[in-house]
């Protein structure tokens, strides 16, 4: 292991992110229900039991994401691995965007979108304020705040809930080990501001990385975040992931991180659908998304919150879904999952 990488500053970094965004939320809390009281949202009590739980699944997943670096799926550098200095500037303007969230919490204004937008390019469930964020997903704005909103919210624990997607994808592709490692294709479907692909470069440095998002403004963030990368050419496509602009076959590895509880339970199957067609045969699919109430029961204050506080309009019918079963119906073999924290991680393949 390398000499300044130590798992004690790991576990110091991950406490510190932790109570960072505790704290944010804690004082956020208290200012809207003293500004803007008839947006706070109603919440249900949650019982110690379950917060007992929760910090034992932190230690868990922390001990996870430390070994399988000592097992080299991925450098132990990337634990480390933020734009420190570009959140820290960024603070701010999360704190000025709240009163606007504050509004269209209070006004149940979910589709208070740029004018700019040209909505017949989205499909309608598309066209919301998903977590009631400033311009949904559509402006270059929401995209600038949108990694550290993330980061708050799971307390410092969203890379290392996306990086749970690298061991059964590095696994999932030996099954072609008899080809170049640079002629695997790898898709990361809903990739967002890149956050996953920045990970899954770490642990697949030779494969040709391909990140498919329906927003460009989300897109253009993540060509500036991988960019930094060295002789990093990132392949970044607009696209809807029910219909995906990649041939049949064409993809020895997709991921898909995060998307399935944005979207309607027929878009949701479309995705899979969609994933399955553009793997090759042998190639294998890694899904990660929040846990649901049959893995995790206890649990379930934290969803029912979760779904209360931020406009997530499709939450409370995926946490019912069947995942597993929708991965059968799209085509998928050897389905399995295992949960981290509140994330899910579900690999299948396709035979
Ligand atoms: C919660 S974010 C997750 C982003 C990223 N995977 C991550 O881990 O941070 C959901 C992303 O899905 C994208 N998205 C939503 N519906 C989509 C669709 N039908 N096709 C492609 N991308 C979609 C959004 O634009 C957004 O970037």
């Amino acid at each position: 292991m390398a000499a300044p990488f130590t798992r004690l500053a790991y576990q110091t970094l991950q406490q510190g992110k932790s109570l960072m965004g505790l704290a944010h939320k804690e004082v956020s809390l208290r200012l809207m229900g003293a500004l803007a009281p008839e947006g706070a949202p109603s919440t249900v009590a949650v019982p110690p039991e379950m917060l007992q739980a929760m910090q034992a699944s932190f230690q868990r997943l922390l001990d996870v994401d430390w070994e399988e670096a000592e097992q080299g799926i991925y450098p132990p550098s990337l634990l480390f691995d933020a734009p420190w200095l570009e959140w820290a500037s960024r603070y701010p303007l999360v704190w000025l965007d709240l009163p606007a969230t504050w509004n269209r919490r209070k006004q149940r204004r979910v589709d208070d979108l740029p004018t700019t937008v040209n909505r017949s390019d989205y499909p309608s469930y598309y066209l919301q304020n998903f977590h009631h964020q400033t311009d949904g997903y559509l402006s270059d704005y929401s995209a600038s705040l949108y990694d550290l909103q993330v980061e708050l919210l799971f307390n410092g624990t969203a890379d290392p809930m996306r990086r749970r997607i690298l061991k059964p994808l590095v696994w999932g592709l030996r099954a072609f080990a008899d080809r170049p490692a640079s002629q695997l294709r790898v898709l990361d479907v809903a990739t967002g501001t890149g956050r996953t692909l920045r990970q899954i470069r770490a642990a697949l440095p030779q494969a040709r990385l391909v990140g498919l998002d329906l927003s460009d403004a989300y897109l253009r963030q993540a060509n500036r975040w991988l960019s930094q990368l060295p002789n990093e050419l990132p392949q970044l496509v607009q696209g809807n992931g029910e219909a995906m602009p990649f041939a049949d076959a064409s993809m020895q590895g997709v991921s898909c991180v995060f998307l399935m509880h944005e979207l309607p339970a027929e878009a949701r199957q479309n995705v899979l659908n969609d994933c399955w067609r553009v793997l090759e045969p042998g190639g294998v699919l890694v899904l990660a998304d929040s846990v649901q109430l049959a893995d995790s029961p206890q649990f379930r204050p934290a969803m029912e919150n979760f779904r209360r506080m931020f406009h997530e309009p499709y939450y409370r019918d995926y946490i019912g879904d069947d995942i597993d079963a929708r991965l059968t119906v799209a085509g998928f073999k050897a389905v399995r999952a295992e949960s981290h924290l509140m994330t899910r991680i579900w690999t299948a393949s396709k035979s």
